[in-house]
């Protein structure tokens, strides 16, 4: 059972009284509102949602899409489970919000495939949603002037296809590859339509914003990241699980509250995320600073940090869907430079280039999967120098032969 802390903002509300609410504004106000808010999605790379929403109502066309990222593949994060498992109705609630608010009347909900044990509660759900027409409007000539429908899709247990082209490609039947963008889901979606993709937690944000207000909504956080943050918490701590902090909060912060002790090093934002060493734990959750889809990983002292590097290298070996050179061709030589550097047979030369090439992966990478990849083991190896010995020898190897 999670532990939480909190909550700031997941305190229950009526159900769907945001909703109706939103029905009887207009709307640009229902955007608006969103927009003011200032939220960011909670995803990870935390791109602003009013705007994304704004640019998919904006394109002319005969329909849109709503879709929900539930596919929480990112090693450490376990939060959207929680959210789909004890709020249901709030996450689909945003989807409707959105839904009315762009134009769409289709939504999907993208379900990470180990967690199929929750399609019968979120079914349920679903079914009552339909029983009660809680989704629809009707003029006052009686006819639907508004309805909204969620269709539920299990993912296959890639991690690239919570990127959100990939994502759209698995959604359409296809193999679950990253896209070319531009164009942009927001203008060519699913299907060629306009099409929003969210994360879990933005989605069960929205009927507060609308409730409670935009104004309200910043008050929480800070000024650039407004809100509250699920974070999930892992590792080496007396209170692992998922919390509720406002964005601002300090890593020394969370290792009191999770009951941390003798902490070395924390992985924010988790395999694709950065490794911080303990001198700079006053660093913030917020997108101004340590910016996260929410896992947080706590290592103690007794933890090998070129090891963590090696096992979160190793996943990006087996999830990488080898579409592009950097990304396929990279990721395994950064592993055999985290085996020398183990061995100690790594010179400071070999180390440039081995640098060099992790910041070609993130210029050149295809998707987010090939320009994160590096991130860890870049991270760990510029903040843990103590962590290895370099060779005196200097190495004749090349990254690259040839
Ligand atoms: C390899 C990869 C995996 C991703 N996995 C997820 C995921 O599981 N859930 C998620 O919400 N976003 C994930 N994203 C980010 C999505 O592409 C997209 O930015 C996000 O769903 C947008 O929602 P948000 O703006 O509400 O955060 C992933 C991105 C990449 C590159
Ligand atoms: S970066 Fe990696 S996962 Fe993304 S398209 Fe290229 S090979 Fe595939």
């Amino acid at each position: 059972m999670p532990r939480r802390q909190g909550p700031v903002i997941f305190s229950g509300i009526e159900r769907y009284a945001a909703f109706k609410k939103a029905l009887e504004m207009d709307r640009s106000a229902v955007l608006g509102e969103v927009k003011d808010s200032n939220i960011r999605g909670r995803g990870g790379a935390g791109f602003p949602v009013g705007l994304k929403w704004g640019l998919a109502a904006s394109v002319q066309a005969e329909k849109r899409f709503v879709v929900c990222n539930a596919d929480e593949g990112e090693p450490g994060t376990f939060k959207d489970k929680l959210l789909l498992t004890e709020y249901p109705a709030l996450v689909f609630e945003g989807m409707a919000i959105a839904g009315f608010a762009i134009g769409a009347n289709k939504g999907f909900l993208y379900l990470r495939g180990e967690y199929r044990g929750l399609i019968p509660v979120l079914e349920k759900e679903l079914s009552e949603i339909r029983k009660e027409g809680a989704f629809s409007k009707k003029d006052i000539t009686g006819k639907k002037a508004f309805d909204f429908d969620i269709e539920i899709r299990l993912g296959s247990g890639a991690y690239v296809c919570g990127e959100e082209t990939a994502l759209i490609e698995s959604l359409e039947g296809n193999r679950g590859e990253p896209r070319n963008r531009p164009p942009f889901p927001v203008n060519t979606g699913f299907l060629g339509y306009p099409t929003i993709v969210n994360n879990v937690e933005t989605f069960a944000a929205v009927p507060h914003i609308i409730l409670k207000g935009a104004g309200w909504f910043k008050s929480i956080g800070t000024e650039i990241s407004s809100g509250s943050k699920l974070i999930s918490v892992s590792g080496d701590c007396e209170k692992p699980g998922v919390y509720e902090v406002p964005f601002g909060i300090t890593l020394r912060e969370i290792l009191k509250m999770t009951g941390a002790g003798d902490t070395k090093a924390v992985q924010v934002g988790g395999a694709s995320g950065t490794c911080v060493p303990k001198r700079e734990f006053s660093r913030k959750i917020a997108f101004e600073d340590l910016s996260t889809g929410g896992s947080v990983i706590i290592f103690s002292r007794k933890r090998n940090m070129l090891e963590a590097a090696e096992n979160f290298l190793r996943f990006f070996e087996e999830e990488s869907c080898g579409q592009c050179t950097p990304c396929r061709e990279g990721v395994p030589v950064l592993l055999e430079g985290v085996e020398k550097l183990r061995k100690g047979e790594c010179s400071g030369k070999y180390l440039d280039d081995l640098l060099s090439l992790a910041e070609t992966m993130q210029c050149a990478s295809k998707c987010g999967l090939g320009q994160s990849a590096p991130n860890a083991f870049v991270s760990i190896v510029e903040k843990f120098k103590n962590e290895y010995k370099l060779s005196k020898k200097r190495g004749k190897e090349r990254v690259f032969n040839g």
